[in-house]
């Protein structure tokens, strides 16, 4: 589960939703990116632009002026500076003489006045040298400040100092910068509606066919493997569509994985069957033939105690008799294990079938002081032959006793489990190690001195013949745990 909140609303959106943000966010960058660049190229061009119009103006002031300040007519240089205040752009102007004296003003009480800032600049005809020596046409005596000389035939007679209203041209330079961000704005909205419908549009096209694929593979999945469709479904909610089949992936890969270890133990189990079945076949073939001679030598035995009276013959007979009663009894439990199970199905009370053979069992367990424990659940019903699931509880639970050691601990445990009562029988005993734990199963593996072998693989053949399972595990602590299922029996089953 992701913790991370940006993961996890990461993971909450589909495919489309990812694709149109991203666009979004890609084209916002493009706008912030190219209005920052164009605005200030914009605002650049302006303000090198208001500047050489400022020069312009200033030139054509200066030749107006000339004419005037030669005859020195003060009126006329009075019109001119009158004239050009009314351009909103100039804030300022004033004609001087070589002195700086002021002959014209804007400032009407500055007329006759010496320029306090020229007064001690050096003389009007040194001021426009540069370092260079070069004689400069207008100086700039500050952003917005130009002063420029008044000259005939390379002689000075004056200057002029326009001082240009910064506030104004910066008023006009951003109505001029606004007009061009909203012709941005209008141009950003064309291609982000252009982005996002093409966004839908490519994530649609991608989505498609992989949403069919997702969905071709749910049923897939449904109708090969039998998959619960809650449990399936349930994991692959949330992320989007590319997510989505990866999960589907490798949730395929797990049901299939699951389906292959199935199919593998059904395999394992009909090799068993086929085995078990051979085996049956051809055990009941010997064990007649060995019946057969067994009553002929337990006859001639009896005929010779009977025919001589001498100590060894009495117990060499003696040792003969016990001797064919083993052998007896192995080759019955042949016959019996061979017969073919016809299992006698009825509604059978489990609770009372458990209770049943632990109270057969009572002296064993009294015996080495072991102690029982049980956990059943209510109403066990199973459809099963009752002597059959006797005999199942008895083997399982005589092993157990086997295993376990004085005072030890067994536990009886029976639940309904999807469809099926589960049967549990644990022991604190010596456990199954797991490279035997397959093997236990088939006939005739013993590992006690006096075992046939033929319990658990009775066992496995009763269960399966009530079509139901039986495996082992071992405990978390010590011991082994005996599982078989069972069906549950229902009251309107279909007899088959
Ligand atoms: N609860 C258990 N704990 C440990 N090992 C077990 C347990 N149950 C069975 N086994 C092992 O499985 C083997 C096979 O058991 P199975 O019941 O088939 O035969 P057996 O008990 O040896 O002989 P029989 O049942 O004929 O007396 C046993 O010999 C034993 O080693
Ligand atoms: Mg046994």
């Amino acid at each position: 589960m992701p913790s991370n909140p940006f993961k996890r609303f990461h993971d909450a959106l589909t495919f489309r939703t990812k694709a149109v943000l991203a666009i979004i966010v890609l084209l916002l960058f493009i706008f912030l990116t190219v209005s920052i660049v164009v605005l200030s190229s914009n605002r650049r061009d302006f303000l090198h632009q208001a500047k050489r119009n400022s020069l312009e103006m200033t030139k054509s002031i200066v030749d107006a002026c000339i004419e005037p300040l030669i005859i020195s007519d003060l009126n006329s240089l009075m019109r001119i500076v009158h004239s050009t205040t009314r351009n909103s752009n100039i804030a300022n102007i004033e004609i001087y003489d070589g002195s700086f004296r002021v002959l014209a003003s804007s400032d009407l009480s500055r007329l006759g006045t010496i320029d306090s800032t020229l007064a001690g600049a050096p003389e009007i005809e040194k001021l426009f040298f540069t370092e260079e020596d070069a004689r400069e046409s207008t100086l700039w005596l500050s952003d917005w400040t130009v002063l420029a000389p008044l000259e005939i035939d390379d002689e000075i007679l004056g200057a002029l100092r326009i001082e240009f209203d910064e506030q104004a041209i910066t008023h006009e330079m951003n109505t001029s910068l606004r007009n061009v961000s909203e012709r941005l704005f209008l141009l950003a909205l064309l291609v982000f509606a252009i982005g996002i419908v093409g966004a839908l549009v490519v994530s649609y096209t991608v989505t498609t066919p992989i949403k069919r694929l997702n969905s071709n593979m749910l049923t897939f999945q449904k109708e090969l493997y039998r998959v619960n469709e809650n449990s399936s479904d349930g994991r692959r909610n949330g992320g989007d569509e590319l997510k989505q089949l990866e999960m589907g992936f490798a949730q395929m890969a797990a049901n299939l994985r699951k389906y292959l270890d199935e199919l593998e133990r059904l395999n394992e189990e009909k090799q068993t069957m086929h085995c078990m079945a051979v085996i049956g076949e051809m055990s009941t073939k010997i064990a007649h033939e060995v019946r057969n001679g067994l009553y002929s030598i337990r006859g001639a035995a009896q005929y010779l105690d009977k025919a001589l009276d001498n100590e060894l013959v009495h117990e060499y007979t003696r040792i003969i008799y016990e001797s064919v009663e083993s052998i007896n009894k192995l080759t019955n439990s042949m016959l019996d294990f061979a017969r073919p199970l016809k299992p006698n199905l009825k509604k059978c009370d489990l609770r009372r079938l458990i209770h049943k053979s632990v109270t057969l069992l009572k002296s064993d367990f009294e015996e080495k002081r072991i102690r029982l424990e049980t956990k059943l659940g209510d109403s066990l019903f199973v459809r099963a032959d009752e002597n059959q699931i006797n005999q199942v509880l008895m083997n399982l639970l005589l092993n157990a006793i086997d295993a376990v050691a004085e005072k030890g601990h067994i536990c009886i445990q029976a639940e309904k489990k999807n469809g099926q009562v589960e049967v549990c029988i644990r022991d604190d005993g010596i456990g199954v190690p797991a490279h035997i734990q397959n093997e236990i199963f088939k006939p005739f593996v013993t590992y006690k001195s006096q075992g046939t072998g033929l319990g658990l693989s009775t066992v496995q053949k009763i269960v399966q013949s009530h079509r139901g399972r039986v495996w082992v595990k071992n405990n978390s602590d010590r011991g082994a745990c005996f599982v078989f299922t069972l069906p549950v029996y229902a009251e309107n089953e279909v007899r088959v």
